[in-house]
């Protein structure tokens, strides 16, 4: 039977249309997917959108609009958005949608008869861009004087009655899971972050909100709604809701989040799930943010950048190479389109287009298209084509790993090899000297672009099956592959250029 892999997304807020910053952890997450599908696992991909609470009713406020249809709208711009990516999530979840809303309803009752919800008043200060309580010792002041939270967002004082969770009791059995697993939190420095504030004392904390109404009713309180984070985060669930997709997937194998959500994700999460019994995810990955001029890109800023408009312009596989590859995955990064360009004219263009078009044009200049056999291979050649497999194991560690650039980095080690390897071998001098040379140089190297393609599919899906039809092999090939070789005897397409230069 076929492994499971289940990933995630964060679901996104709709009080605005998507930016580069949610194309990321999209992309991120496709990649992740498509890799586990190379290696036969069965993965489930999901993501969404994140439609009640406080934020998202200002925003339909200010667009005029009725909450109900401004998620409506905004929502299926992010929908536009995993279609133009062309994702390969297996669903979408909305937590307007009531598969959401009855599983939330069922999740309150469990924490509420399991004694860990209790009744009381929030007086406190209140992030609505972070939809977040924020702790007096997490203030700070702003030029104009007002008390801002750590995204710099203007806190609003609260004093209702609230709901609590007794996020407090669980903080002795968060540690010991901490300790007892240390991948569950990546990378390592967000996972001592992570354990210096559990162990810094947790409050209880507050779940449900009743100065506004968008959101999920409290069962039997209709004047409360529920915390738009606990409604939020157990999409996780929800989306499994039919019995099979539950025992199958659930627990999550990763969850991927922005470091700005890491302490919802890896500290009330788990708490929520302890408490409710139900089994706790493996792994959550913290990512880094894209930064422009330092800043990083979000709407309140002003600063975003629309992903369509860069699919548009550069396409699809450009734009994912580069943000996997640009940045070492959990670090920030600062965007420019001109580190953009400078990024694809160099990998892209000058080193796998560039070989794969240069190969492609010698096998048909010099041997009408056709594949041709391998005759005694000196020890540059057995080097040379031992490359792709060779460096299997390294990529797969460093996938597994979430470490993408490093592993695009071992990937285009060998890409330069082989055009140093076309120079050295020099086939065009071979056509007039030493046919039997040129045909062992012309297979050695068509198969190892054969191989180099099978290893970038996660990463160029569109491209890599353009190549595979020059190649005039099938469209896609799963990781058993990386073993195989091109019939000889077969005849290749005419090259066309995969990356144009910008
Ligand atoms: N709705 C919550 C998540 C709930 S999950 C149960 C949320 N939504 S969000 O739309 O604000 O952000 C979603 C994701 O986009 C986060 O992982 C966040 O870090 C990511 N990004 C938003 N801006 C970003 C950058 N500038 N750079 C990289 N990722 C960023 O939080």
């Amino acid at each position: 039977m076929n492994k499971k892999y289940y990933i995630t997304t964060p679901i996104y807020y709709v009080n605005d249309k998507p930016h580069l910053g949610h194309a990321y952890t999209s992309l991120v997450a496709d990649t992740v997917s498509r890799y586990k599908k190379l290696l036969n696992n069965d993965v489930f991909f999901i993501t969404g959108t994140d439609e009640h609470g406080q934020k998202v009713e200002e925003a339909a406020k200010k667009d005029n609009t009725s909450p109900k249809d401004f998620v409506d709208k905004v929502s299926k711009q992010f929908i536009n958005m995993t279609k133009s990516l062309e994702l390969t999530n297996n669903d979408f979840i909305r937590t307007s949608e009531d598969r959401h809303k009855s599983f939330v309803k069922i999740i309150w009752k469990k924490l509420e008869k399991i004694g860990d919800i209790y009744l009381d008043t929030y007086k406190g200060w209140y992030s609505v861009r972070d939809e977040s309580f924020i702790a007096e010792n997490e203030i700070t002041i702003n030029k104009n004087n007002e008390k801002v939270g750590p995204s710099g967002d203007i806190l609003k004082w609260l004093e209702e009655p609230s709901y609590f969770f007794k996020l407090s009791k669980w903080q002795n059995k968060l540690l010991q899971f901490y300790s007892d697993n240390p991948d569950f939190i990546k990378p390592k420095s967000r996972y001592n972050e992570v354990i210096k504030f559990v162990e810094a004392g947790l409050q209880d904390l507050s779940i449900s909100r009743t100065s506004f109404s968008w959101g999920i009713d409290v069962p039997g309180s209709s004047n409360h709604i529920i915390y738009v984070w606990l409604d939020a985060l157990f999409n996780y669930l929800s989306v499994l809701s039919d019995e099979n997709k539950m025992e199958k997937f659930w627990p999550a194998d990763a969850h991927i989040v922005g470091k700005d959500i890491l302490r919802f994700h890896a500290i009330f999460w788990p708490a929520f799930l302890l408490s409710a019994n139900l089994k706790l995810p493996h792994k959550i990955f913290a990512h880094g943010w894209w930064t422009i001029n330092g800043e990083k890109m979000s709407k309140s800023l002003g600063n975003v950048i629309d992903p369509l408009y860069l699919t548009e312009k550069y396409g699809i596989d450009q734009i994912r190479y580069f943000l996997l590859r640009e940045i070492p995955f959990g670090e920030d990064g600062n965007f420019s389109e001109q580190s953009l360009i400078n990024r694809l004219n160099s990998d892209l263009t000058n080193d796998l287009g560039n070989l794969v078009q240069r190969v492609l044009s010698m096998i048909i200049k010099y041997n009408d298209g056709k594949i041709l056999d391998r005759n005694k291979m000196d020890s540059k050649d057995i080097q040379q084509l031992g490359l792709p497999e060779e460096n299997f194991k390294k990529y797969c560690d460093l996938m597994n790993n979430f470490e993408f650039s490093n592993a695009l980095i071992v990937v285009w080690s060998i890409i330069r090899k082989t055009n140093t390897f076309v120079d050295y071998k020099a086939p065009w001098k071979l056509f007039k000297e030493d046919k039997d040379k040129l045909n062992t140089t012309l297979n050695i190297l068509i198969n190892t672009i054969y191989k180099i393609n099978i290893l970038l599919q996660p990463f160029l899906p569109i491209s890599t099956k353009k190549i595979f039809k020059q190649l005039n092999v099938r469209e896609f090939y799963d990781f058993t592959y990386i073993k195989n070789e091109i019939e000889v005897g077969s005849k290749i397409n005419k090259p066309q250029g995969v990356f144009p230069r910008i």
